[in-house]
């Protein structure tokens, strides 16, 4: 314990705070967390842990990067703000490199988080779609069940979940929900001709890290050209290296129209964005959308290395690596104790699901797993996540995977 350490008594009364102060709208572990390094974190009594959660997929360089670190304190002594009616270099520079990185988009619109770039998304659409000379009624998007696309009014409307939605309606209209991997239903939902957007996820995240099946963007790519509707991409938690590519859909080898992220791409400083291909890039003109914060220079100071270091072979190789290991290690955990019945998603974005005798229980697990010094998180009540940093070393996946043995054996103990 450093001289900086609060007393653990510190602790519980800086918890107390958060109950007291905080719109109780998350249910946080009852730790403080403090400081991190890479894959590790501390917390405010110095205790410390495997990070396989990432934030929440977000810190794709771990903690404290040293190259991020540097860009945003060179940053910080130059310029902070300048509102966007006013030019400064960094996002300037960010623009033109997701572009290039991008191999689909021609212009770019900075946000400060991924709801912000899906409803940035979903007005685009519509400006698209009127200028096509499509009245209301024939704008509508579809989105898949299982989808999560951020908590604003429209962000949650495309969001085809009804816990998320139950209790604000009225919602905003023009939204129609289909199964997702299910192409036959996505047809039947385009037959009449009134769909201006179909919008998904290449990996369901919070839906329970659910890989659209071989081929399916591609045939979505198909349904969209043959009825005149553009295809977006919400890579917020998917994109920025964490599959094994800088975007996912690369694997799927389909082009799309609207590619939105956030998360990983500021490495851990609050950044969104979204990108606009030839067909939409030009159909919102002056006036028609904005934000006082968005691109900023010092996240986008930060994210112009976050995408450079992200983009790497040294990661991409990294990703295949530190999967393979995860998925080796939680197949054997799964077969020491029978808890797993399957373990699925791509690269970095992995998910083991409960087998239905433990199901709704994986908060349980997650409890278990920080008292063994592991952060974990869950996608749904019947599945563990795992989105560690993209440069996780082999080191920090075999200490996490034993806590996780621990923590599992001590969820099957009886008692
Ligand atoms: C796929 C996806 N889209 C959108 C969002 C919303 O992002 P934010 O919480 O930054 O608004 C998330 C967040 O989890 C996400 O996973």
């Amino acid at each position: 314990m450093n001289a900086t350490t609060p007393a653990a008594g510190d602790t519980a009364s800086l918890i107390d705070l958060g109950h007291r102060y905080f719109l109780p709208v998350y249910r946080q572990r009852e730790l403080v967390l403090e400081r991190g390094q890479g894959a590790r974190l501390w917390d405010s009594e110095g205790r410390e842990y495997v990070d396989f959660g990432a934030g929440i997929a977000v810190c794709g360089l771990g903690h404290n990067d040293p190259d991020l670190h540097a860009a945003l304190v060179e940053q910080a002594g130059k310029l902070w703000h300048t509102s966007n009616i006013f030019f400064s270099e960094p996002p300037l520079r960010l623009a033109e490199e997701l572009v290039g990185a991008s191999r689909f988009a021609e212009r770019v619109f900075f946000c400060n988080s991924g709801a912000e770039a899906n409803e940035a998304a979903i007005k685009l659409v519509r400006k698209w779609a009127t200028a096509q000379g499509r009245p209301p009624q024939q704008r509508v998007i579809v989105t898949f069940r299982g989808s999560f696309h951020g908590r604003t009014l429209a962000a949650v409307t495309a969001t085809a979940q009804p816990k998320y939605q139950e209790g604000y309606e009225p919602l905003p209209g023009g939204f129609r929900y289909v199964d997702f991997n299910d192409i036959v239903q996505l047809e039947t939902a385009m037959a009449a001709g009134d769909v201006a957007a179909v919008m998904l996820e290449p990996v369901q995240g919070e839906g329970g890290v659910m890989p659209a099946a071989s081929g399916f963007l591609k045939q979505v790519r198909a349904l969209c050209d043959r009825h005149g509707a553009l295809l977006v991409l919400d890579e917020i938690q998917a994109g920025m290296g964490r599959t094994g590519t800088l975007f996912a859909h690369w694997q799927d080898d389909v082009v799309p129209d609207i590619v939105t992220l956030a998360k990983a791409l500021g490495g851990g400083f609050p950044i969104g964005a979204m990108l606009a291909g030839a067909k939409v890039a030009d159909a919102m003109g002056f006036g028609a959308h904005g934000t006082t914060f968005g691109g900023n220079p010092l996240a986008a100071a930060v994210a112009r290395v976050a995408l450079r270091k992200l983009a790497s072979p040294q990661i991409a190789a990294n990703v295949s690596r530190q999967s393979q290991a995860l998925r080796e290690g939680l197949a054997a955990i799964g077969e020491e104790f029978g808890v797993f019945a399957q373990v699925r998603g791509r690269g970095l974005m992995l998910g083991a699901v409960l087998k239905p005798g433990y199901a709704g229980r994986a908060g349980e697990i997650l409890d278990l797993a920080a008292h063994e010094g592991l952060l974990l998180l869950q996608a749904g009540p019947d599945v563990l996540r795992l989105v560690p940093a993209l440069n996780i070393t082999s080191e920090d996946v075999a200490e996490g995977l034993k806590r996780l043995r621990a923590a599992i054996a001590a969820f099957v103990a009886p008692r």
